[in-house]
């Protein structure tokens, strides 16, 4: 383990997120706080994390050539992925050559960079309860699927994609066509693949946050922060709460899962393990080896939020994942398609008791581009959600 030095000096202890969005530039201002040189990477200029980094640098990370290129050039003695799109088996490549060391593990990368490896895993390797799958590459394959088990109503998603593009919900035999055509269009890479799983009538679900860092005794304990409750729209989040109250039999259950899924892969740092619930039944869905974008929330609601704890997991230091108050998050979208936007209505929205804001940065709007998030905290989680909603309401971009 290197310890840390003086940033901009030969001693510096050295950090490159690969990605640098929202998420990880909260992970980068946590490590500079603890004295890290950062290296802030993204596939486009001026990036929220860019903006805050020692060095900002803009390659295209799914290209093996130029990710191999970076690392080599600029010799980070960490690298953390932030996004899922990046050639992981180049990672996998520096890290077994001993180059570096990828967060939590390349594996993990690997794994989760698509919806098949970390679906085969939990289900198929560790025997998780997840919904009923089929993996499809045709619109012929994905009626058998439906026809063969998963019926209806099912859930349609690229194998890679995120914040629910390409997905959709079918209901009956009609809707198949247009679920196949949406993934075939809505998929980050477009390789024709798709999972088709049964649609779980959830309760409610939760993102359970779990670090793994190293221990007193130098070995590497597992803990869990206080399940986060979120609310999804088309796939994307839009609203999370934290601490989300469950019954103890079904809290004990996503524990498990998840100490089994992050065991497996492994490293030091965050994980955000997605999972549904009903009743004392509970399901894997996902995890992200990093921050989870519903898991903002802890910036209100822990002493220590999941970027802090993702930077102490990162550099072998202890964690505290101990609940501070309740609080929520409400997500601001662009609300526009434009760039250099400005915003109306910051003071306001801050004039709501608790609240706090960020604004990532972003150098272009989208109507559905997360801008920004509001959050609250309060006596307890209904009022945090009312106020942290009023709050994201009152911030308006424009041109
Ligand atoms: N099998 C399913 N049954 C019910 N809801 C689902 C299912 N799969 C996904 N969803 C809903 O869609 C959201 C996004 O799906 P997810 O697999 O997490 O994709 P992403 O990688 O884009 O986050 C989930 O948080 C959940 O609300
Ligand atoms: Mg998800």
């Amino acid at each position: 383990m290197s310890s840390i030095g003086t940033p901009l000096s030969p001693s510096a202890l050295k950090v490159m997120l690969l990605g640098s969005g929202e998420l990880g530039k909260e992970v980068l201002i946590a490590l500079q706080r603890l004295g890290v040189e950062t290296i802030a990477v993204d596939r486009y200029p001026d990036a929220p994390g860019h903006q805050v980094a020692h060095h900002a640098r803009t390659v295209t990370m799914t290209d093996p050539a130029q990710l191999r290129a970076l690392i080599e050039a600029e010799r980070p003695h960490i690298v953390v992925p932030e996004i899922e799109a990046i050639a992981t088996a180049t990672l996998e490549a520096l890290e077994s050559e001993g180059v570096v060391r990828v967060i939590p593990t390349a594996r993990a990368a690997r794994l989760t960079m698509d919806r098949e490896g970390i679906r085969r895993l939990a289900a198929e390797t560790l025997g998780l309860p997840t919904s009923p799958y089929g993996f499809c590459d045709s619109l012929a394959a994905l009626q058998a699927a439906i026809d063969g088990g998963i019926g209806y109503p099912c859930v349609v998603k690229p194998v890679m994609s995120s914040s629910g593009k390409g997905q959709s919900k079918i209901d009956g035999p009609a809707e198949v066509q247009a679920a196949w055509d949406a993934a075939m269009s809505g998929g980050r890479v477009q390789q024709g693949r798709i999972i088709v799983e049964g649609f779980i009538d959830f309760d409610y679900e939760i993102t359970l946050l779990t670090v793994r860092a190293r221990s007193a005794a130098g070995g590497t304990e597992t803990r869990f922060c206080e399940p986060i409750g979120h609310i999804q729209v088309q796939g994307d989040y839009v609203e999370s709460w934290q601490p989300h109250r469950m019954p103890d039999v079904a809290l004990a259950r996503a524990q498990d899962i998840a100490r089994a899924i992050t065991d497996d892969l492994g490293g030091h740092g965050v994980f955000g393990v997605e999972l549904f619930v009903k009743g004392d039944h509970v399901w894997f869905s996902e995890v992200s080896p990093r921050p989870h974008d519903t898991g903002m929330v802890t910036m209100a609601t822990q002493w220590q939020s999941e970027f802090e704890l993702h930077a102490r997991a990162i550099l072998g230091l202890p964690v505290d994942t101990t609940l501070r108050s309740a609080g929520a998050s409400a997500v601001i979208y662009g609300g526009l398609d434009a760039t250099g936007v400005s915003f109306d209505g910051v003071a306001e929205a801050l004039h709501v008791p608790g609240t706090d804001l960020r604004l990532f940065g972003k150098p272009e709007a989208f109507v559905k581009r997360r801008m920004g998030v509001a959050l609250a905290c309060a006596e307890d989680v209904e009022q945090a959600r009312a106020r942290a909603k009023d709050a994201a309401a009152k911030v308006r971009p424009r041109r």
